[in-house]
Order: C-alpha cells, then sequence, then structure tokens
C-alpha cells in the first residue's frame, strides 16, 4: 500500500525539497518552501486518451472559435476562445477579472453558447448583484458557487456548457490531493484534471489565478506550461485603464494589447487609446512631449511630461512614473554630458501620462526633449512628436516600427516628427525633422521655441534642422 508523504515545495517555481530551507535550492526564491502531504500516487492524472497516428492524417482544420463578442478580449485572443483550450487570466485583486468574464460569458450567452460560471470566491447571489449592474442576466448563462473539483466537474456534466470559467483556480480543491487550496500541488492538480476534461470533452476554458505581490501567479510556472493561453490583465489601481495581454498564446500572436477602461457599469472597451491619453493634454507647457510608442502591435501616442526643480539635496532626485528609472538616470547623463546641461543640480519628476508604462528605447529621444524644455521653460510646439533611442555617445538612433508610430501621429493631426537621421520618410501630412545627436534635437528645440525672433525669420522646425552647423 502507497504511503502519504511530505514534500516542502516552492510556491514560486513548484520545485520540491525534502527537508525545508530559507531559500528555495532551484529558483532561489527565499521563504517560499511550504510543507505539504501528498497523496498516494494513485491519485495522478489519466492522460488525453489519444492514440498515435501519422502527422500527415491529423485533421488540421482550425475549430470555429468562440468570439467573446467583447472587442478588446477577442483583439487580444485572436478572434475568441478555442473549443478545447484552457486560457489562465491572471491579475491582481480587485483589477477586474471577475467584472471582465461575467461580461464576455453574458455576451457568449446570449449570442447562443451554453455558459458555466463557477465561482469559488463569491456566493451566487453576490454575482448576481453584480451582473444586474453589468446588465449580463441572460439567459443561457449557469452559475454555481463551489470550490470542491468533483462537484464543478459534476456540474459540467450536468449542464454541459461550451465555454467554463472557473474563478478562481486558487480557491479550487482536489479532496485527493491532502493539502489546502492555493497550495501550489492543489493548483497544478485542479488545472491538469480541468485541463483533461476541457480537450475530452471540447470545452473552452478560462481559470482567473490571483498574482502575488511580486507580479507572478501564485503556483505560477507550473500552471503556464499546462494552459494553451496565459493573459494578463494589469492596470494602476487609482487609474480607470486596464491593459490586457496576452503572454502565451498557442492560437495566435501574443504581441496584440486590449485596452478597457473601469467604468460603473463594468469594462468598457477602448478602441481609440491614443484619443484617451491625449484628450486633457495642455498644450503650450513646458516639459511636455509627445512620443508615438508601441504596446505590441499598437501604436499609442502618449505624452510624457517632466518637471525640473533646483535641488537642495546632496543627491538630487530622479523620479520616474510609468517610465524605465534606469533609462532616465542614462538619459540625464547624456544630457548633462554630450550637451553640457546642468542636470545635476536639479531635481528631475518625469511621467508617462494616463496610467500606462512606457519603457521602450524608442521614447529616449521625446523623455530627453521633455527634460531639456523643463529645463530652459520652454514649450515644443503642440504638433510635434518625437520619437528614437539615444547613445551613450549622445547619438540618436533609428527604431522598429516607424511607418505605424507615424501613421498613428498623422491619423491625431501631428504635423512635425522629431526622428533620427536614417529614420524612413514619414507619412503624408507629417514632416521628418531629422536630427543625428541629441544636441541636434536641443537645438531644433530652442530655435522654434525662440520668441524673440520677428514671426516671418523665425525657424520653422525644417529649415532649422536642415542649416549647416
Ligand atoms: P473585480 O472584477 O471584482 O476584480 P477581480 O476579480 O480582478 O478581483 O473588480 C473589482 C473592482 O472593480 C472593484 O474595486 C469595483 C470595480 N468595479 C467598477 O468600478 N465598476 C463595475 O461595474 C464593477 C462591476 C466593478
Ligand atoms: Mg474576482
Amino acid at each position: 500500500m502507497s504511503r502519504m508523504r511530505t514534500v516542502h515545495r516552492c510556491g514560486e517555481c513548484g520545485a520540491t525539497a525534502v527537508r525545508w530551507a530559507g531559500r528555495c535550492p532551484a529558483c532561489g526564491a527565499w521563504n517560499a518552501l511550504v510543507a505539504e502531504t501528498l497523496a498516494p500516487e494513485s491519485a495522478a492524472g489519466a492522460g488525453l486518451g489519444g492514440c498515435a497516428q501519422p502527422l500527415s492524417e491529423v485533421d488540421a482544420t482550425p475549430a470555429a472559435v468562440h468570439p467573446t463578442g467583447i472587442g478588446e478580449l477577442d483583439r487580444v485572443l485572436s478572434g475568441g476562445l478555442v473549443p478545447g483550450s484552457v486560457t489562465l487570466l491572471g491579475g491582481e485583486p480587485g483589477i477586474g477579472k471577475s467584472t471582465l468574464l461575467v461580461q464576455a460569458l453574458a455576451t457568449m450567452a446570449g449570442g447562443g453558447d451554453r455558459c458555466l460560471l463557477v465561482s469559488g470566491e463569491e456566493s451566487s447571489q453576490q454575482v448576481r448583484l453584480r451582473a444586474e449592474r453589468l446588465d449580463a442576466v441572460v439567459d443561457g448563462l449557469w452559475i454555481v458557487a463551489e470550490t470542491s473539483l468533483p462537484a464543478v466537474l459534476a456540474a459540467v456534466d450536468q449542464i454541459d456548457p461550451a465555454v467554463l470559467v472557473i474563478d478562481s483556480i486558487q480557491t479550487m480543491i482536489d479532496p485527493e490531493v491532502g493539502t489546502s487550496p492555493g497550495t501550489v500541488s492543489q493548483v497544478q492538480a485542479c488545472t491538469t484534471r480541468l485541463t483533461q476534461m476541457a480537450k475530452s470533452r471540447n470545452l473552452a476554458t478560462v481559470l482567473v489565478g490571483h498574482v502575488t505581490k511580486d507580479g507572478s501567479l501564485a503556483g505560477p510556472r507550473v500552471l503556464e506550461h499546462v494552459v494553451d493561453t496565459v493573459l494578463s490583465f494589469e492596470g494602476e489601481r487609482h487609474h480607470a485603464l486596464r491593459l490586457l495581454r496576452a503572454t502565451k498564446h498557442r492560437f495566435g500572436a501574443t504581441g496584440e494589447l486590449g485596452l478597457f477602461e473601469m467604468a460603473d457599469r463594468g469594462l468598457v472597451d477602448v478602441p481609440d487609446p491614443s484619443g484617451l491619453f491625449l484628450g486633457d493634454r495642455r498644450t503650450g507647457v513646458a516639459g511636455s512631449v509627445v512620443v508615438p510608442a508601441m504596446e505590441g502591435h499598437r501604436p499609442l501616442l502618449v505624452e510624457l511630461q517632466a518637471l525640473v526643480t533646483r535641488s537642495s539635496l546632496v543627491q538630487p532626485r530622479r523620479s520616474g512614473l510609468g517610465l524605465d528609472v534606469g533609462r532616465l538616470g542614462l538619459l540625464l547623463a547624456v544630457l548633462e554630458r554630450r550637451v553640457r546641461l546642468p542636470f545635476g543640480k536639479f531635481d528631475v519628476y518625469a511621467s508617462a501620462v494616463g496610467g500606462v508604462r512606457v519603457v521602450e528605447p524608442a521614447a529616449d529621444l521625446a523623455l530627453a526633449l521633455a527634460l531639456v524644455s523643463a529645463l530652459n521653460d520652454v514649450p515644443l510646439p503642440s504638433d510635434v512628436v518625437a520619437c528614437g533611442e539615444v547613445g551613450l555617445a549622445g547619438e540618436v538612433r533609428q527604431v522598429g516600427r516607424t511607418a505605424p508610430r507615424l501613421a498613428e501621429a498623422a491619423r491625431l493631426g501631428f504635423r512635425h516628427a522629431i526622428v533620427p537621421v536614417s529614420s524612413p520618410d514619414p507619412p503624408e501630412g507629417v514632416e521628418a525633422v531629422r536630427v543625428a545627436t541629441l544636441a541636434d534635437a536641443v537645438a531644433v528645440l530652442r530655435a522654434t521655441a525662440d520668441r524673440r525672433a520677428p514671426a516671418r525669420t523665425r525657424p520653422t522646425l525644417r529649415s532649422v534642422a536642415l542649416a549647416p552647423r
């Protein structure tokens, strides 16, 4: 007869150790090992029941997807949920995972797909109240408030849905695994069992997974291997904006970004994010530059802001919100050494407006210009965007996907783009102002803002950039 066994399992990577240790021997995480009692081996999974066949005879007709009816979610899923697939939706508590899924289920149920929501966290009544607010009480949407895996499997047998949502996987309990809910063994065992069911019943399954403080899913990497798709739902708690990304997707690209706004009646698609980000922009203010950033395949126009004040500290402050603080430091060093600007005496605050993170090097030039604009108290004309990577020698380098970036800028009415010398030609309506170095870009900024010059002779962006130095 097999015996119960105790192991210590890492909550981060899922590795096991016979003895407890302060640090996981596999991934090095501190205080992550938790004692677990393992059930006898017979509780292991039963496989998918597949039999071998020549690859050429495998039916490759793609299964019809279930569009969720939520535009931004379908965009990230490349069309919708695939029958028989398992999707993990991860995000911090309170970010809106349950809201998004109730809205999606209601739309799918309204379209004729029978849907089952398993709520392990909220009672049926709580879910109903929320659904009323979201206008999501529709025929064909079933709910069971349950945490026991066998009961969930029985409910699926009873209802025979086309789409199943488990909210959340961390609350599910497989009684054959002798540990408490939320442990890696439980999460892993329940996911494996639900995945088998999804494949055998051709059931599109979505698992909600809460994310721990440091950003990883609890019981994380083990799950990411098992499921077909991993979505992550993010956003700043104090902003209404929510971003949805696929970090793994077996049925399509992973680069797509979905954008939502959390409103009084649930999540609303944001099909024109650049318009949203620039909506409250004040023009003619020093320290503000718009960058055409890329989020996945999607160009996003984001305003970068900087504020520079004289410092009384030995080591001046450098603060970056929604930006890479390391790159901010690098740009300040380049501006100090290559353009001879005295940032060492100033506190610097910089941010990306609207609750997005802009960390790509393509934002260097715009951020540097925002810093100089703030330092000199000189605003840039309001119809200018800037994009380019800045090197340590002060050179401005070409970045990828310039065409969609500038096309988006043109669509939103921007007329000038400060870009690297080697940049491809911009679309019609946008004039390129080519700069080889950060010093060139600063010269452009100063010249365009030289209000003392009479209007007729005041340099335009173009004449400055092309003038011999
Ligand atoms: P929820 O979907 O419960 O988050 P999660 O399942 O990821 O933990 O979302 C909870 C938050 O969303 C809560 O703070 C209230 C807010 N909210 C709205 O602002 N509007 C709404 O219509 C709903 C349903 C929730
Ligand atoms: Mg929830």
